[in-house]
């Protein structure tokens, strides 16, 4: 098997967060208001009634967040822009100060030579378009492709990739089908509209970004299935669960048509939203680059009692876990990648690891340092396995790890810590874990090698 000192000369290496984890300052410049603003102030929404108010104050201290990125060597930096910064009501003019800190951040980057990818959505929805009834509303799609239009306006000559969406899945799922995240909505299958709204969203903003010159990608969740057992039952139960978790999200874009969501009950037209014209504009020409976020395979059986869902999740047993709880399983990565090349064949676009990473509970130890093993381990082994995929002729041009920093893990609070450094949420001081060394030690043999 090759290992991750066999990965492309051009390879491209980053990191990733996203505005209401890291940046706060909620309440400053003109932003409006988020669903995650009201989400967060529900008791009982969040573990331990945290919040994203202040979160590491990445907003004011972006420029030291950018020299802690440049001393790692990054080739690129996923970040999300904040939906309500821009337009506070969702809707209508543009508001110069959110702007204006985009600007500042694109600028930082560009000067110490690291590519801005920027996330047009990461859940954090204007609350006056939830209140106009949020994903649920084919209106919504159109004022996501006013807002593409406005940020690409000003930052598209610097740009010169956008994701437009990240993990649609979970947004659908978290947030309107269980009430988990933002907006809370608890409609189980009557969300479904949330998946082709997103979609539509993606499909006309794409369009607004092509016209100026831009590439266009989305980051999806994706996880490989496993039946529980070879007994058909488990086998049909993971088929349904792939439809849902993956080929949803991926089939519409990819090959213009959506999966057979039969065993949910559901009709090809989503319960009627979906018009003539969209899935051709959903797929468009085509995707520039498929981002592929990663953390664990799902194992799936036969549900357990009748007229529910049509699969039930089964637990990974033999393997670590991560302080989430996560199963960590790295060859999952390898059959990923190799499975969406077998799936889609020459539809499917180039592949950048947009998220992949692991919680570990990790302090500051004597002397202030920070041993995450852990992570490492987790990091290593899955882009040895990423570089196994490769070998086996996928086109995976990039990785940004899942985090930069520890910051706000939505329900969980600040309770699980992904960052490669870590952030004391009362001073707000930055300390580089071991796994911040040990990433900037690879980067930078990889550009040795090369
Ligand atoms: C996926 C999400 O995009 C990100 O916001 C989250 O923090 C990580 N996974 C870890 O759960």
């Amino acid at each position: 098997m090759r290992d991750r000192r066999d990965l492309p000369k051009d390879f491209s290496w980053g990191v990733s967060t996203a505005a209401y984890q890291v940046e706060g300052a909620v309440g400053e410049d003109g932003r409006g208001p988020s669903i995650w603003d009201e989400f967060v102030a529900r008791p009982g929404a969040v573990r331990d009634g945290h919040t994203g108010e202040f979160a590491c104050d990445h907003y004011h201290r972006y420029a030291e967040d950018v020299a802690l990125m440049r001393g790692l060597g990054l080739d690129g930096y996923r970040f999300s822009i904040a939906w309500p910064r821009i337009q506070p009501a969702g809707s209508g003019p543009a508001n110069p100060a959110g702007l204006d800190f985009y600007e500042r951040l694109v600028d930082a980057l560009l000067a110490v030579g690291i590519t801005p990818l920027p996330t047009l959505f990461h859940w954090d929805l204007p609350q006056a378009l939830e209140d106009g009834g949020g994903w649920l509303a084919r209106d919504t799609a159109y004022r996501f492709a006013e807002y593409a239009e406005i940020v690409a306006e000003r930052l598209g000559d610097r740009v010169p990739a956008w994701i437009t969406f990240n993990e649609p899945f979970v947004h659908m799922v978290y947030g309107y089908a269980l009430g988990i995240h933002a907006p809370g909505r608890t409609l189980m299958l009557d969300a479904l509209p949330v998946a082709h709204h997103q979609l539509l969203g993606h499909g006309l903003a794409a369009a607004v970004l092509r016209e100026r010159g831009a590439q266009v990608m989305i980051a999806n969740n994706l996880s490989p299935v496993w039946p529980a057992s070879q007994e058909p039952a488990d086998v049909a139960a993971a088929a349904a669960y792939d439809a849902l978790h993956n080929r949803l999200f991926t089939d519409p874009l990819l090959l213009g048509r959506y999966p057979d969501l039969s065993a949910y009950g559901v009709a090809p037209d989503l319960g009627g939203c979906v018009r003539p014209g969209d899935l051709e504009l959903i797929a468009g020409p085509g995707l520039d680059g498929l981002g592929v976020n990663y953390y664990n395979p799902t194992r799936i059986a036969a549900p357990t009692e009748p007229g529910g869902l049509p699969f039930a999740e089964a637990a990974i047993e033999g393997v670590p876990r991560t302080a989430f709880g996560w199963p960590v399983v790295p060859d999952g990565l390898r059959e990923l990648l190799v499975g969406l090349r077998d799936r889609y064949g020459d539809a499917l676009p180039p592949i950048t690891i947009t998220e992949n990473g692991c919680s570990v509970a990790d302090e500051p130890g004597p002397g202030g340092t920070v041993l995450d093993q852990p992570r490492i381990d987790y990091l290593a082994g899955h882009l040895d396995a990423l570089a196994a995929a490769v070998a086996e002729g996928v086109d995976v041009r990039g990785y940004f790890t899942w985090s930069l920093l520890d910051n706000f893990e939505w329900a969980e609070g600040y309770e699980q810590r992904f960052g490669l450094v870590h952030v004391d949420f009362t001073t707000q001081r930055r300390t580089p874990k071991a796994s911040y060394a040990w990433y900037r030690d690879l980067i930078g043999a990889h550009r040795v090698r090369h």
